[in-house]
């Protein structure tokens, strides 16, 4: 069985690679001539641990290939996976018109009967808008208007770990609906991911409304398990107690489970907003109203928000004349992935705010800038405050304030002691909670975390810091003082 993969983004390019690994003959097709280019040259346009690898050793054994030639893509699947984007519209639904391009793309070159796979995370109703695209194309062509199928099989994976997710999955959602091709396509779609059910079958089948739906369920009960803490984390800081006692206070009930359950400064990337926005949008449509979902979303909108916030209590409102270090640009480790991270509205506040930035991040640099210039494409002087360093200690350099945005490795245990010396304020907002506040303390770092204990925050005196901060000043019980 041959696989054809349409979209070579994060999602395309990790199943074409981990399918080829499998000893299936695989073509990548994208429209983005420059990326199918770098391909060709062996290069990955992303940075995803391990792909490099897996698509080298599948490309030299001819078992992998990329192309921008739709024609020759369509002829050479048997499976045909659309893996294209589906970024928000204006009104946040999400938006099909790559989806559909696609569709009508394998519409206008299909020849025999193709197995359409949907891998993009789309709304449900999509698979029937994709297959009457193809339908009108066949049928424009005067062909059949049945040669094909058109099932759901969601994507899982994460950035980051998105070959093991790939190659180890928890569970492969598979939506086939009843018809003339439903006992070929299941067939199909076994042989497929035969590998991983050896051991015992990880695939759930189910019609394809229940499979698209089931993508955008498991974002919101993730996306709301961290917008959940997020809330205990703010509630613990006013009163004084730990987020990170509660966290595993609560997650060791194995009705819950430990995982997802990290306070910080707010979720991003490409799916988590995108997809609880998709949602809402969509039950909108059909008069229902999400409000756990859309108050998942307003949480962690504030929540990107509270580093800075914190500062501000501290500094004030003018920032002019300080210097904020940044660690941590993409918008979880392990990626240069930079869509809709934390960092970007963090460097948005600190420069409206007359600071100067200074940033570093292990392998986000040029997909920040890319996206920084994006941002400011109005006001590019702004960026002039804003620099990236290439060393996590050079960003520190006289700086009065350091913000943990992204848990990178390198930022787990850091020379703290040469920290203390190279910031001229050495004060930590700790957006990730990696570090132990009680260690810095007797460092003598000021410190702060998400939802962590007060009472162990020490003070340094700035010019113009607030004379009362309720959310940050402590009692020596631990009971926040409000002003
Ligand atoms: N990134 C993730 O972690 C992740 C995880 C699970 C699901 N998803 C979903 O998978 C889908 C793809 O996401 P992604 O992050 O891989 O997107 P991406 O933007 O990284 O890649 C999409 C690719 O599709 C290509 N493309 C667009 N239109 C095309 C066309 N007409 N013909 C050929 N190529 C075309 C683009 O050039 C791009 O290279 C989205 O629906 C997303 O929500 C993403």
């Amino acid at each position: 069985m041959k696989v054809t993969v349409i979209g070579s983004g994060y999602v395309g390019l990790v199943t074409g690679a981990c399918l080829s690994d499998l000893g299936f003959k695989v073509v990548c097709l994208d429209k983005d001539e420059e990326k199918i280019r770098a391909l060709h040259e062996g290069q990955v346009p992303i940075f995803e641990p391990g792909l490099k690898e897996v698509l080298s050793r599948n490309r030299a054994d001819g078992r992998i290939r990329f192309t921008t030639d739709a024609c020759e893509a369509i002829e050479h699947g048997d499976i045909l996976f659309i893996a294209v984007g589906t970024p928000p519209s204006e009104d946040g639904s999400a938006d099909l018109g790559h989806v559909l391009a696609v569709a009508a793309l394998i519409g206008r070159h299909l020849k025999g009967f193709k197995l359409v796979v949907n891998k993009s995370t789309v709304p449900v109703g999509t698979a029937d808008k994709v297959r009457a695209t193809i339908s009108h194309e066949l049928m424009s062509r005067g062909m059949m208007p049945d040669l094909f199928d058109v099932i759901s099989n969601p994507e899982f994976l994460k950035e980051g770990a998105a070959i093991d997710d790939f190659m180890r999955p928890d569970r492969i959602v598979v939506g086939v609906d009843q018809g003339p091709h439903y006992a070929r396509s299941q067939r199909m779609m076994g042989d497929l991911y035969a590998s991983f059910n050896r051991h015992h079958s990880r695939t759930v089948w189910m019609d394809v409304k229940s499979a698209e739906l089931t993508k955008y369920a498991a974002n919101a009960m993730l996306a709301t398990r961290i917008s959940f803490m997020n809330e205990i984390a703010n509630l613990a800081d006013v009163l004084g107690a730990d987020v990170d006692h509660i966290r595993r206070g609560i997650g060791a009930d194995t009705r819950i489970g430990h995982s997802f359950l990290y306070a910080g400064c707010g979720y991003g990337g490409s799916c988590f907003p995108k997809d609880t926005q998709a949602l809402v949008s969509t039950a909108k449509a059909y008069g229902q109203n999400m409000s756990v979902v859309h108050a998942t979303e307003q949480v962690n909108a504030r929540q990107k928000l509270i580093l800075v916030d914190r500062l501000l209590q501290r500094m004030g409102q003018d920032l002019t004349g300080r210097k904020i270090a940044l660690w941590g640009l993409a918008f979880k480790p392990n990626t240069d992935d930079m869509r809709e991270a934390t960092s970007r509205v963090v460097i948005r506040q600190l420069l409206a705010r007359g600071a100067r930035v200074s940033a570093y991040d292990p392998v986000a640099g040029s997909e920040a800038m890319k996206a920084l210039r994006h941002d400011f494409a109005g006001d590019l002087n702004a960026l002039e405050r804003f620099e990236l360093v290439s060393h996590e200690m050079q960003a520190l350099e006289s700086a009065d304030a350091l913000m943990v945005l992204t848990e990178w490795k390198n930022f787990h245990n850091p020379d703290f002691v040469a920290m203390k010396t190279l910031m001229r304020k050495p004060f930590i907002l700790d957006g990730r909670n990696l570090y132990n506040p009680e260690a810095l303390s007797e460092l003598g770092l000021a410190y702060q975390g998400v939802g962590r204990r007060n009472d162990l925050v020490q003070f340094l005196t700035f010019e113009n810091e607030q004379e009362t901060v309720p959310s940050l000043r402590a009692s020596a019980s631990g009971v926040a003082v409000h002003a």
